[in-house]
């Protein structure tokens, strides 16, 4: 752990609100030893700082560790990935032509299964850290599998490499292969609590990582198994993700599963399912969302729960494109999710754009022929915020992190794009990944530039409160 003050110098970009962001330029921004921002000041250069913002701090400027931002690079919030699978990591890109049901019995439930294996789930859950962290993901809700110690190593790895995280145990006790269930809800429960636990013990304050209740979507649940975790859930106050409304033969599936006479609920809708078990929170990380109905989202608002737009799995194993305007109309707090591996693509940056490009499919419609509103689109400054402040609001870390100012943790990652220079070369040490920025741009084309083009060789080096966790060789 280094424990040395630090001062950050250069441009910084974040969101201010949802289709807003803020350029702060000369700036200077001072993280303490725990990792939170104390101080931001703009027009600020490095004397400056030394003669008046660090004294001020009451640090000794020779103790502070100095990091620049060189011209045209930025500093940007770290990217919180609001729903992945860390056990499926090994499958990105391999989906075929299935859809959802035919796609967790082909390829999902084996290799989860395979990762009882310890040496194998170590493997996997320490690429898939690495991996995340070098695209800017600072903050991942991961889904582990029904086993419960390579579940508590994933947080264990989680800690070890500084990844802010929520981990949780998948449950499932029905309708999946004999190989991977749970034995009971009782059984399913106990493994949970004995994850929980695990978990409460390696950090106990949750400074970095937190346990999630995951019942894996109500197709896999049985209605008592359910209704545990939801008293779980008001027991603990800890935070809930599932799946919801992704595909529409699940949802048939589930309206054939959980009929009014077996709930008790006013109908049986997916959402009133979940609502029946105790299982929507204002804790609760609803994945998907693609074909809620008015009623449902009604629902959703009123108990306070969020959704992860997951646009890469949804184009990819054929779900839908789920209406992210919509829902942020009916207020309902939204972020983005790559959902490793329905999603192919361990990037939340990859999940922005696919977002934006998919919210055109919005305004386009079924038949593409844009009988859609034109609002449905959405914006660069939109999808950025998403993967920032709406994914912190999405894992109930809003105020913690997100974005820069005074009391947030500093979870940041500082992006290089490729200045071309007179002779239309870029300097060597943006050759590797440049998005070909000529100097003319403003920064908001530089970030759309980044947005439409960028990827992990961009990501030159990524912080967690306060800790360098990826720096690219
Ligand atoms: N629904 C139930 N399990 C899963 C999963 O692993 N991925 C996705 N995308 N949807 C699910
Ligand atoms: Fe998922």
């Amino acid at each position: 752990m280094e424990l040395r003050n630090k001062l950050f110098l250069g441009t910084f970009v974040h969101s201010k609100a949802l289709d807003e962001l803020e350029y702060l330029h000369n700036a200077a921004v001072c993280v303490d030893t725990t990792g939170t921002i104390v101080a931001v000041e703009v027009d600020c250069d490095e004397p400056r700082a030394r003669e008046i913002v660090l004294p001020g701090l009451g640090w000794d400027g020779a103790e502070v560790e100095v990091v620049k931002a060189k011209e045209g690079q930025f500093f940007f919030p770290g990217f919180i990935d609001t729903h992945l699978h860390a056990s499926q990591y090994p499958n990105i890109g391999i989906f075929g032509k299935s859809t959802l049901l035919d796609w967790l019995n082909t390829y999902t439930f084996p290799l989860e299964a395979s990762l009882a294996d310890p040496a194998k789930a170590r493997r996997v859950y320490t690429r898939v850290i690495r991996k995340t962290l070098s695209h800017g993901t600072t903050c991942a809700a991961y889904y582990a599998t029904i086993d419960v110690p390579s579940t508590n190593l994933l947080a264990d790895l989680c800690l070890s490499h500084g990844q802010r995280a929520l981990v949780g145990r998948v449950c499932m006790d029905q309708l999946s292969p004999d190989y991977y269930r749970d034995a009971s809800p009782d059984a399913s429960l106990a493994d949970t609590r004995a994850s929980i636990a695990h978990i409460l013990t390696a950090d106990p304050t949750m400074s970095l990582v937190r346990p999630i209740i995951t019942p894996r979507f109500a197709p896999a649940c049985s209605l008592p198994l359910m209704r545990q975790l939801g008293a779980l859930a008001h027991e603990t106050s800890l935070p809930i993700q599932t799946h919801i409304s992704e595909n529409k033969s699940e949802i048939a599936l589930v309206q054939s599963l959980f009929p009014r006479s077996a709930t008790g609920a006013p109908d049986n809708s997916y959402a009133t399912v979940y609502d029946a078990a105790g299982l929507l929170t204002d804790k609760t990380i609803l994945a998907h969302a693609v074909h809620l109905t008015e009623a449902e989202a009604d629902l959703v608002r009123a108990r306070g729960a969020k959704v992860s737009h997951c646009p890469c799995s949804n184009s990819a194993i054929t779900s839908g494109a789920a209406r992210v305007r919509w829902l942020l109309d009916r207020g309902i707090g939204c972020g983005l999710g790559t959902d490793m591996s329905g999603g192919y693509s361990p990037s939340v940056l990859e999940a922005a754009r696919q977002a934006a490009l998919v919210s055109r499919h919005v305004v386009l419609g079924a038949d593409g022929r844009g009988e859609g509103e034109e609002r449905e689109k959405l914006s660069v400054e939109e999808v950025l915020f998403l993967a920032t402040r709406g994914g912190a609001e999405v894992v109930g870390l809003e105020g913690r992190v997100g974005g820069f100012g005074v009391g947030l943790e500093w979870d940041a990652q500082l992006v290089g794009l490729g200045l071309v220079g007179e002779d239309g070369e870029v300097g060597p040490e943006e050759e590797e990944g440049d998005v070909d920025v000529f100097g003319w741009e403003s920064w908001p084309e530089r970030v759309a530039k980044w947005l439409y083009n960028g990827d992990d060789r961009n990501t030159k080096r990524v912080w967690v409160k306060g800790r360098l966790v990826h720096q690219r060789k």
